[in-house]
């Protein structure tokens, strides 16, 4: 089969990873657009990449370049108006996450897709990640019984992995960024993945750390997935990478640990842990393993990992979130000397 004609939409942190990873896949033939002249030159240079512009006007424009499938990586405001764009004309989209920062042009998108029969998936890695997907069907067919309690408990230093953070959308929640749209939102999409949506969350989130933003930074997020009890916390800001989801069974507990890659179970009381599957450590396997699902998708010979329905139910999980974040409803504790003011 031919390459695929793959148009990567803004290559700044996740786009080059992109660009690189869908480029390992060898079925793919890439160009890219991106406004910042310097970043759009060190790119192209980089990947050895001829064909780049300034924008997605421009790349749709150049009809000696006809791409199918787009990879949308620019801020998150900017998802729905661009995927809008190469639906109607006939290309497939993977669009990154947050799959967008309000419910705007959503329904349109949906029908549009529908109608044009294009695929489309959104970006939240860990559906991709084999071990997610290994413990996920261990779950389904019953290994451990019914699911009872999610508990995901997530932490890293940003500001060493992404230094450039006071620089980029994580700066408002208006562009996506916030630990809720940024981050949790991954946690919260693969514990739908693995006991199905949230329909209502209590919140707490607030800056606690990060220099030189006002967004949260710190969150804990209370969910029921229906009867499935769940419970969130993450921060931005800890010296240890931890990165757990543990689904808690009637007859087993399962364990995902992206750090190592990897899952585990456990079925006797005080028991060991058992290492079930285990995935590459090399961050761009997972993108890469990504780009080829996708890819499989756009041939027809895969189902998305991750749908736009359940990128816009996760959406709904975030504006949730962050509606209850910001109003509270706190019950003081009482002591002798009445509540605490
Ligand atoms: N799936 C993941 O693991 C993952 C990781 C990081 C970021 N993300 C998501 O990817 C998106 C981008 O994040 P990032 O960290 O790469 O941000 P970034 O700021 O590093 O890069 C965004 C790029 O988009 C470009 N851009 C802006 N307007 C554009 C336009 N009109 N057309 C084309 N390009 C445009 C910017 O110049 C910039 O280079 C966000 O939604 C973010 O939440 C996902």
């Amino acid at each position: 089969m031919d390459a695929h004609r793959v148009m990567v939409i803004g290559v700044g942190s996740i786009g080059e990873r992109h660009l690189r990873c869908f480029n390992a896949t060898g079925r793919a033939d890439l160009s890219f657009c991106e406004p910042n002249e310097t970043l759009r030159r060190t790119i192209a240079d980089r990947y050895r990449v001829a064909r780049c512009y300034a924008g997605l006007d421009q790349a749709m424009d150049d009809r000696s370049n006809r791409f199918d499938v787009g990879v949308i990586a620019a801020p998150a405001p900017l998802h729905i108006p661009m995927a809008t764009q190469l639906v109607r004309a006939g290309v497939h989209v993977f669009i990154e996450k947050p799959l967008s920062t309000g419910l705007d042009g959503i329904q349109e998108l949906e029908d549009l897709i529908n109608e044009r029969r294009v695929a489309a998936a959104v970006a939240y890695t860990y559906r991709s990640h084999p071990a997610l997907r290994s413990m996920k069907q261990a779950i389904d067919a019953g290994r451990f019984g019914r699911p009872v309690q999610v508990v995901s408990v997530w932490g890293q230093h940003f500001p060493k992995y992404r230094p450039a953070y006071r620089q980029i959308y994580y700066t408002s929640r208006a562009t996506g960024g916030g630990a809720v749209q940024d981050v949790l939102t991954h946690a919260i999409n693969a514990g739908e993945f693995l006991v199905g949506p949230v329909d209502r969350v209590m919140a707490d989130a607030a800056h606690q750390v990060l220099e030189g933003v006002e967004v949260e930074d710190t969150v804990h997020v209370i969910a029921r997935h229906g009867d499935v009890l769940g419970c969130y916390s993450l921060n931005q800001h800890q010296a240890p990478n931890e990165n757990s989801i543990t689904v808690i069974c009637e007859r087993g507990t399962a364990r995902f640990e992206l750090n190592n890659a990897r899952w585990l179970s456990m079925t006797e009381p005080g028991g060991e842990w058992r290492e079930e599957f285990t995935f590459s450590l090399e961050r761009d396997d997972i993108f890469v393993n990504q780009a080829n699902l996708f890819l499989d998708v756009v041939e027809g010979k895969a189902e998305p990992a991750c749908t736009v329905a359940e990128g816009l139910q996760t959406l709904r999980v975030n504006l949730a979130i962050l509606a209850a974040a910001d109003h509270p409803s706190w019950r003081p504790v009482v002591t002798e000397k009445g509540p605490k003011a």
